[in-house]
This record gives C-alpha cells, sequence and structure tokens, in this order.
C-alpha cells in the first residue's frame, strides 16, 4: 500500500492507466470530459466506468463528453443512484482507492483536499473487484438495449412507454420484472408528440407548459388565419421539441427460473412500475429459450424455425407436434408469403419420425425438401361418380334421365365402376376411355345415344388430350406406390391437371387413403393442402359443392375433426378465409396470418385477434410479404414474425 498526495494522484493514475493492458474499471460519482480524456490511454482495453444518477445534475457536472468518450472506447457506462466510492482498478492487479473524482477540483485544482491510496495486494483487489461487481449489478448498463422507460401502466396489460430512440411500431420490447423474470411485450401504437401544445400527459411532464398560457392564449385567441399560423409556428420553434410515447401490450410474464414441471409463463397480473426501463430484444438468450416452448409455457415437443419474430434477430419457431395434432391454417392473399413460410417449415423440419404428404398445385415444393417422393400427375380426367359423369354430359349438352332401359344401363355400368376410392376403383384396371367404350357398347345400336357418347369421347380426347383419358391405371398405381414409399415426404404435384373436379377428387382419395393408414398404422403424419377453399369451401362458393358428393370436403372435415387420434395434421393453406368451410377452419388451431385485403377475408379471420391485438388485425391489409402474425397454440404467443423470402 502506498498513500497518495493530491499531487500525486494525477500523474500516478496517468502512469497507471498507460500501463494498462486489459481492462479499467472506474467508479467515479462524477466525471469531466477535459480531465478525462487525458486521464486516459487511446488503446483498446475493456473500459467500465460507473457514475452517479441520483438527480440530474449528477449528469450536468459529468458532461455529455465522458459518454461519447467512453462510447468512443467501446467502454461500458453504468449508472447507480447511490454510488459515492471513488476508485479504479487496473487489469485487476493494481487500483487506487481514494476521495477523488476525476474532475478538475478533484485531480488538479487547489480547491479540494484529496487522499488516496494505491494498493496491489492480491486480496484486497479481489475484494475490491467484487465491490466494483456488486455496485455494477444494482446499476443500470446504459450500454444495454435500454429503448425506453415506462411513464404509466394503464393496466397489467398496457403500459404507455417513454422511448428514447426511434423504433418501429411492433417491436417486441421486454421489461425485467423482479430477479430473472420478464415481461414480454409487443408496441402496438407510436405517437409522436409536440411537447410544446399537442400534449395528453404533457401536464404531468413538463411544467412550464403552465407558465406559457399566456402566449398560448394569444395563439388560440388570434382571429387572423395567417397571423396565428405565423405565431404557432413561431411558438412551436421556440419550444418545439418532440417526445415518442409509444404503447405497450404486454403479451406474457416469463419466468425463466420455473422448475421443470412449472410452466414458464404467468399472466400477467401487477401492472409494470411507472419508471421501469424498457429493453429491446436482441439475440439474447433466456428470449431465445422462450421461444421453445408453446402457449402453455412448457417445451414444444418438436420446435421449427420458421423465421425471425418482426424486427429483430430472434428466431421463430413453431411447434409441430401441435400441428399433427391440432392443425394449421395458413391465410393471406396471392404473394403474400403463405408458399414460402409452409417450405421454411419444410426446409427446417428435423424430426425424422413425421411423414409429411404436401398437395402442391404449382409444382413450389421439390427445392424445399431434398429426398421425397414426387408424383406428377399427367393431365387427367378423374371422375370418382356417376354424378362427376352426368356433369361432365351436361356441359357436353347430353341430357341423360336415366328413363330409357339402355340409359339406365350406362348409368349402373359407371355406379360400379367409379367409386371415390382407391381401392376398389375402377380405374385400377382400366382407364376412363375404356369405361366409355364399354358403356357405349351398352348403348342401343343405331341409337342416338350410342351417337352421342361417340361424340362425346371425340370431344374429350380433344379438349383435354387423349392421355388424359388412357393414365388411369398408370396413375392409380403410383399413387399406390405413393403410399409405400419410405422417403419422410411425398409431394403430390397437381399442376398439370387442368379440371378442378379431378383436383378435388384426387385429393379427396388420397385424404381418405392417408386417413386410412394413420389409422391402422403408428406415426405422425401432416398432410398440407394448398388452395383450401377449393377442396373444403364453405357453402356457395366457386364451382366445387360442399357436401357430401366432394370427397375432398368430406375428408378434409374428418380429418381437422378426428385426425388428432391417429396423429393425423392438416395444414390448409388459403387465399379465401372466407371461403374455406367455416367447420374446418374453426378446428384449425393455430392460425398463420399474413396480408389480407378483401374485407370479407378479414372478417373471416378476425376471430383470431382477440381485444389486444386489434393493432395487428388493422395493419393486416398494410402487411408485406413474408410478413405475417402466428397465433395459437404452437406459439408461446401471438408472433408477428419476418420470414425471408425466396
Ligand atoms: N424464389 C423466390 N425469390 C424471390 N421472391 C420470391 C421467391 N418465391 C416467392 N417470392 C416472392 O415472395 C412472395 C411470397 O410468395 P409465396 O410464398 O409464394 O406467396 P403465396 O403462397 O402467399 O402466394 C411473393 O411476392 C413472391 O413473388
Ligand atoms: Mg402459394
Amino acid at each position: 500500500m502506498k498513500l497518495l498526495s493530491k499531487e500525486e494522484i494525477f500523474p500516478f493514475l496517468k502512469n497507471l492507466f498507460s500501463q494498462a493492458q486489459k481492462s479499467i474499471k472506474i467508479s467515479s460519482p462524477w466525471i469531466k470530459s477535459e480531465v478525462f480524456e487525458k486521464l486516459l490511454p487511446q488503446k483498446n482495453v475493456n473500459l467500465e466506468v460507473i457514475l452517479r444518477d441520483s438527480e440530474i445534475e449528477d449528469l450536468l457536472i459529468t458532461d455529455i463528453d465522458v459518454l461519447s468518450i467512453i462510447q468512443q472506447l467501446k467502454g461500458k457506462i453504468l449508472l447507480n443512484p447511490d454510488v459515492h466510492s471513488k476508485f479504479v482498478i487496473v487489469d485487476d492487479k493494481k487500483a487506487v482507492v481514494g476521495s477523488a473524482n476525476i474532475t478538475k477540483s478533484g485531480l488538479y485544482q487547489n480547491r479540494n483536499i484529496e487522499t488516496a491510496v494505491f494498493i496491489e495486494d492480491e486480496k484486497e483487489i479481489q475484494k475490491l473487484i467484487s465491490q466494483f461487481e456488486s455496485i455494477k449489478e444494482k446499476s443500470v448498463n446504459l450500454s444495454e438495449n435500454i429503448v425506453g422507460i415506462v411513464l404509466n401502466s394503464v393496466s397489467s396489460i398496457t403500459a404507455e412507454i417513454l422511448l428514447f430512440q426511434e423504433i418501429p411500431q411492433q417491436t417486441y420490447l421486454k421489461i425485467p420484472v423482479e430477479d430473472s423474470g420478464f415481461l414480454l411485450g409487443r408496441v402496438s401504437v407510436i405517437k409522436d408528440i409536440n411537447s410544446s401544445l399537442f400534449s395528453t400527459f404533457l401536464s404531468t411532464v413538463e411544467r412550464s407548459f403552465f407558465s406559457e398560457t399566456e402566449k398560448l392564449k394569444i395563439i388560440l385567441t388570434e382571429k387572423d388565419p395567417l397571423y396565428k399560423k405565423a405565431l404557432t409556428l413561431s411558438y412551436l420553434n421556440e419550444k418545439g421539441n418532440s417526445i415518442k410515447v409509444g404503447q405497450l401490450e404486454i403479451l406474457v410474464y416469463f419466468n425463466p427460473e420455473a422448475s421443470n414441471k412449472e410452466s414458464v409463463l404467468k399472466t400477467p397480473m401487477v401492472p409494470p412500475p411507472a419508471g421501469a426501463l424498457v429493453y429491446s430484444l436482441k439475440t439474447e438468450k433466456e428470449i431465445q429459450n422462450i421461444m421453445k416452448i408453446n402457449h402453455a409455457g412448457y417445451p414444444m415437443g418438436e420446435p421449427v424455425l420458421f423465421g425471425k419474430l418482426f424486427n429483430t434477430n430472434i428466431d421463430a419457431y413453431i411447434d409441430l407436434e401441435k400441428i399433427y395434432s391440432m392443425h394449421m391454417a395458413v391465410l393471406g392473399t396471392t404473394g403474400s408469403g403463405k408458399t414460402t413460410f409452409v417450405r421454411r417449415v419444410m426446409e427446417n423440419l428435423k424430426a425424422k419420425d413425421v411423414k409429411i404428404y404436401i398437395f402442391d398445385l404449382y409444382d413450389e415444393y421439390k427445392r424445399s425438401v431434398s429426398k421425397c417422393f414426387k408424383l406428377t400427375f399427367p393431365p387427367l380426367l378423374f371422375p370418382v361418380s356417376f354424378d362427376n359423369i352426368k356433369e361432365l354430359f351436361k356441359q357436353y349438352g347430353i341430357f341423360f334421365q336415366e328413363k330409357s332401359s339402355e340409359e339406365r344401363r350406362v348409368a349402373s355400368y359407371f355406379r360400379r365402376n367409379l367409386k371415390p376410392d382407391i381401392e376398389i376403383i375402377g380405374f385400377n384396371k382400366k382407364s376412363l376411355e375404356d369405361m366409355l367404350i364399354e358403356s357405349i357398347s351398352l348403348t342401343d345400336l343405331k341409337g342416338e345415344l350410342r351417337e352421342e357418347l361417340l361424340t362425346f369421347l371425340d370431344m374429350l380426347k380433344k379438349d383435354y388430350t387423349e392421355d388424359a383419358l388412357k393414365k388411369h391405371p398408370e396413375v392409380v398405381e403410383d399413387i399406390k406406390r405413393s403410399f409405400k414409399s419410405r422417403e419422410n415426404t411425398v409431394i403430390y404435384d397437381f399442376h398439370r391437371i387442368e379440371d378442378p373436379v379431378t383436383r378435388v377428387n384426387i385429393a379427396g382419395i388420397l385424404m381418405k387413403e392417408i386417413f386410412r393408414i394413420s389409422k391402422s398404422k403408428e406415426g405422425k403424419r401432416v398432410i398440407v393442402l394448398e388452395e383450401a377453399q377449393n377442396f373444403a369451401p364453405e357453402k356457395g362458393f366457386g364451382e366445387i359443392p360442399s357436401g357430401s358428393s366432394n370427397i375432398a370436403y368430406v375428408m378434409a372435415r374428418k380429418i381437422a375433426t378426428e385426425g388428432r387420434k391417429f396423429n393425423l395434421g392438416l395444414i390448409a393453406i388459403t387465399q379465401r378465409p372466407a371461403n374455406i368451410s367455416k367447420y374446418v377452419l374453426s378446428q384449425l388451431n393455430t392460425q398463420a396470418v399474413f396480408k389480407l385485403i378483401n374485407r370479407n377475408d378479414l372478417e373471416a379471420v378476425s376471430v383470431f385477434f382477440e381485444y389486444s391485438k386489434e393493432d395487428i388485425f388493422n395493419i393486416l391489409p398494410f402487411l408485406k410479404p413474408g410478413n405475417g402474425f402466428i397465433t395459437g397454440l404452437a406459439v408461446p404467443f401471438g408472433i408477428l414474425t419476418e420470414i425471408e423470402l425466396g
């Protein structure tokens, strides 16, 4: 230990700092930049400075340049309202403890009498380091991402915050509470308030508002509009500062230290204290872990990465386990990012024990899966009932009444051969052409019907190509092979099929078989159904019926209600949420909602946005491609997300 006189302190400190190799720790309630500058070495050491902030005067003594000096040296600025200790530690080996602040009066003017000691003793240094650390723990780290403070809490789930910096609306923020817990919230609205005039809360913040009433009166009572304008502008120039106030919707209270059996989520019941600090989220580990819990607050069974939490670097996950048991809806206008979202999930799927069946309408999925069984259907006509055939007859002007005996023979032939079931449908052995020829042979020789059906056959060939009438046994064979495939992903590529009824029929048959397999064989399965409004429409929409004659509709309903019993999940994707069966939609327990414009579609999804998420509902029409809101059972809380396109 060595005692230092006032005159010795400054040169001693300067010399000590210049020897620093690794770190400089400073606790000095007040620092003046002009002294600080001369003292600090211009080199890269780990710099940490604790300053006092018990009142504004503290930070008028410690001037703004001090903060920039520390920032330039990439140091840490810590603020503590109670700190009065003055010491420095260099390289965790040498220290000076004393009475002087790093100010002129502390270090070189004659005014203050100061005393200090130099310490090298290892034990004493260790004690000092732990003192420094304990002050640090009770300090605010200015270098952290503090974005504001709680101005007032409206309730336990809504708070107004004063923002220190510009952030966009819909940013996720956190408020630490108690030891390790924190509230997670989303900024729903930001108001930019001119502090001189247009203020809702300023009466409490800026007292001068009252002393200015006279000026305000002059402005407000001025009759001449031009002069009034000039007066107002000059008044605003005199005082005009804008303040940003954000409304924070608190989503959940996280308690990361919850024991294994406890949920890490708590209902926020206590409003965050006014004055509490509000932090931005970066890639903090604690948040990252939370992104992998499900909405009940327990670890996700099978977290799958799909994008980032909006305006952060934080990865966002959905729980696949909650999807094969509880289904998901992916809703949004064309080009809003639905397919990209589902493809991202497919790409990041790590679980090997889930079988995915993708009903790919536009051949978009192949590049998202490295290994798969892909079945591209040829252009095809694939009726699965005599009703389908009658519909075709109608389209080609054949008036078929089943009155004559030849008509009845033809009808019963098709009824025997066409069944909505892959096992028993006649296409196992015969093509549609074969069937048409056989049915024609059942008509009366030289009769009118025979003529009509022959023309019908010709026309079909012309309109749909010959292949479209011939490939059935092959296609049925391929479908059966797809069920036996060992690949985890099976892609059914429908993009070459033009006829909407054929698409629905094949999809329905596939769903029926997948349902059957799920019932008889263990395993987890998911069906991805693009353009789901075409397969399971709400009544009265489009050309596809929504009754029992539409096997895809029947199966989609069945899977949505009963699938969970057999671990068979449905991901239904649609650009027209208003047109998809409301019954099916109501069974899809996770919802990914992207941009929507149509009023009916917005109306259809409004049920997923309870009161506090109204702000998000309101921005749905303005979302850009790849931005969406994921809510429901497979996510920890409603997640506004950004998904990378491409
Ligand atoms: N490979 C790609 N590269 C760049 N942009 C793409 C790519 N694929 C899709 N996009 C764009 O991303 C947006 C979302 O596409 P997509 O997910 O296919 O929308 P949706 O399925 O909702 O119709 C669209 O604007 C589309 O043009
Ligand atoms: Mg798409």
